[in-house]
């Protein structure tokens, strides 16, 4: 097969992610062959059915591209982009990538500041990574003020760059722990949300994706993978003002336990949510 067409290097992408064990490969086909001519994936199904072809430089570039997905690099490294929401963020080694059903999680602390009678509501993101969450809300409720901490350098880095990309330009950043961060907010802060790890220690990922290349400092939280989240139950309960609202996502089976973990720290109407596959993925309460 001579891959010169934009459908000719398709089809041979299809095979070789298939072979390596990509679970949808034509889409990461498309979208390498968008990421390096400069299509959408629209544009590449389309040019592909007019028979487009592929100029030797794009060719070159994209089969090292097509071999490191192969073997299993994250679509997100090799592009440099994640979308989330309506965001696209920068993204690559030292930093967690955002996934899909944190933008569900988003949502919930989105409504809960907008529902807020303040000019200028104030919002918390606890372990920020590529700062998905926090630049989301900084962006969708323009009128709002958002804080967000991060721990990794590394990821911070990140961070700072997608506060540029982003222009949330109501987002201030703290490189340091959440344990510690922010004590100058303490009682006045409308909605806390957080996306902590939450893996235990020895429940390793399958997906090399994951292993290999999202943090270990993203991923586990101790042998019950609850250790973080212990932290963000101080740290929010410090920070909210009566009535003040948690907005914490978690592993599908940490439900019950997180709802004890903070019934027992005094949180109120302690919640649980569903994501779009009907997983216990978040969980919300109040400060009372
Ligand atoms: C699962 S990632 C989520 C990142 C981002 N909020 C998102 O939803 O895509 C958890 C993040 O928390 C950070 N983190 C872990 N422990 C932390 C701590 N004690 N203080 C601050 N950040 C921490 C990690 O470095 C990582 O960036």
């Amino acid at each position: 097969m001579n891959p010169v067409t934009i459908a000719g290097f398709r089809d041979h992408a299809v095979a070789v992610l298939t072979e390596a064990g990509i679970p949808i490969p034509e889409v990461d086909a498309e979208l390498l062959i968008g990421h390096v001519v400069g299509l959408s994936r629209g544009e590449v199904q389309a040019r592909a059915i007019t028979g487009a072809q592929l100029s030797a430089h794009d060719l070159r570039v994209l089969t090292e591209a097509l071999e490191r997905r192969a073997a299993r690099e994250p679509l997100q490294h090799i592009t440099g982009r994640a979308w989330f929401r309506a965001l696209e963020l920068a993204v690559g080694p030292g930093v967690f990538v955002p996934r899909p059903e944190t933008e569900q999680v988003t949502q919930i602390a989105i409504d809960a500041l907008r529902a807020v009678p303040s000019a200028a509501p104030i919002a918390v993101d606890l372990g920020t990574g590529s700062g998905a969450i926090a630049f989301s809300i900084a962006t969708e409720v323009p009128q709002s003020v958002v804080y967000a901490v991060e721990k990794s350098p590394d990821a911070f880095r990140w961070t700072q760059q997608n506060r540029e990309l982003t222009g949330a330009s109501n987002a201030h950043l703290l490189l340091g722990d959440l344990a510690d961060a922010f004590h100058e907010l303490d009682g006045t802060v409308d909605v806390v949300a957080s996306n902590p790890p939450y893996i235990p220690s020895d429940a390793v990922p399958r997906d090399p994706e994951v292993r290999l290349h999202d943090p270990e400092l993203a991923l586990y939280g101790g042998d019950d993978g609850l250790d973080v989240i212990r932290h963000v139950s101080k740290t929010a309960a410090r920070l909210l003002h009566p009535g003040g609202v948690l907005v914490l996502e978690h592993g599908e089976l940490q439900a019950v336990a997180i709802a004890a973990l903070l019934r027992a720290d005094g949180w109120v109407a302690v919640a649980t949510h569903r994501d779009l596959l009907g997983r216990d993925r978040a969980t919300t309460a109040l400060k009372h």
